[in-house]
């Protein structure tokens, strides 16, 4: 179901102002500061915390300029009024986002992190080499499927306040503010693959690789990090890894079930209504605005 059919079938049942999905997707403005007074482990003191989101913030850039690179790509083919409008929306967004995220990189090395393996990986392998490589079709799948991950880590953190207020202040408002983009144009990705081929062996088939390779990239460029301060064998990061996904944060079985839903056949984003976890935070930008 597209987005503008899905807003049809909550209009009734949603009494607030903007009901269970987007009205209109547009980038919410902000400028985050950073300078050397941020911790290296800004996340709860760990190491492997503040690791796996510095990863984040080096493929974001190039990871959402693919998907602003396809997106502009699709809205030749899309016919869909809404879809269309919904993607310039989606474009704004992520283009931001990259922006923001790109400029903690300058810190990152100023703090003696090499960023360069991962940045050739995404730059050179995913999204140059494998980019060319793939059909146009397999390309809209994996932005639909890679959207599927921002959109469950999105939720995951608005719903794990306890653990996303270790946060340092500033990487907190940054992150809060991806998440909560994230989830409000979810579907954006999706409908657009739907639009020129809603094949479930495709959708699917891709996000296989997806899953294998976003993993890869995310635990092994964090364990390199680790490395290079050497914390990777202090057992105090062990017993947070352990915390955080097995034990009170449960957060490797919240993430598959999560995950899982993207193979239910007949799968929309909006089935998990989640809209109201971004809100109040999308909300607060818009009162800057007006
Ligand atoms: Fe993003
Ligand atoms: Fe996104």
């Amino acid at each position: 179901m597209t987005t503008a059919a899905k807003t049809e079938a909550n209009k009734d049942a949603v009494p607030a102002k903007r009901g269970g999905t987007p009205e209109q997707i547009k980038p919410h403005r902000i400028d985050v500061q950073f300078d050397e007074s941020l911790p290296k482990h800004w996340f709860g003191d760990s190491a492997f915390l503040s690791h796996v989101l510095n990863t984040w913030t080096a493929i974001f850039p190039d990871a959402e300029r693919y998907f602003v690179r396809w997106s502009k790509k699709a809205l030749a083919s899309v016919t869909d009024a809404q879809i269309k409008k919904d993607i310039q929306g989606f474009i704004g967004q992520e283009t931001m986002h990259a922006n923001q995220h790109e400029k903690l990189w300058d810190l990152l090395r100023a703090q003696g992190y090499n960023l360069d393996p991962v940045l050739w990986v995404v730059q050179k392998v995913a999204f140059d080499w494998i980019e060319k490589a793939m059909p146009d079709k397999a390309n809209y799948a994996l932005v639909a499927g890679l959207e599927h991950f921002t959109a469950m880590f999105g939720e995951i953190y608005f719903e794990n306040p306890e653990l996303m207020n270790k946060m340092h202040g500033e990487m907190k408002r940054l992150f809060e503010w991806h998440a909560a983009e994230e989830i409000e144009h979810k579907a954006v990705a999706y409908d657009q693959l739907m639009q020129i081929d809603d094949s479930y062996a495709l959708r699917t088939g891709v996000m296989n690789l997806a899953v294998v390779g976003l993993y890869l990239i995310t635990f092994g460029n964090a364990f390199y990090f680790m490395a290079q301060d050497r914390s990777l064998f202090n057992p105090k990061e062990w017993l947070t890894i352990a915390d955080v996904f097995f034990g009170k944060y449960d957060l490797a079985r919240k993430t598959l079930v999560k995950f899982l839903e993207y193979y239910k056949p007949g799968f929309h984003p909006w089935d998990n209504e989640n809209y109201h976890l971004a809100q109040p935070t999308l909300a607060q930008y818009e009162k800057k605005a007006s």
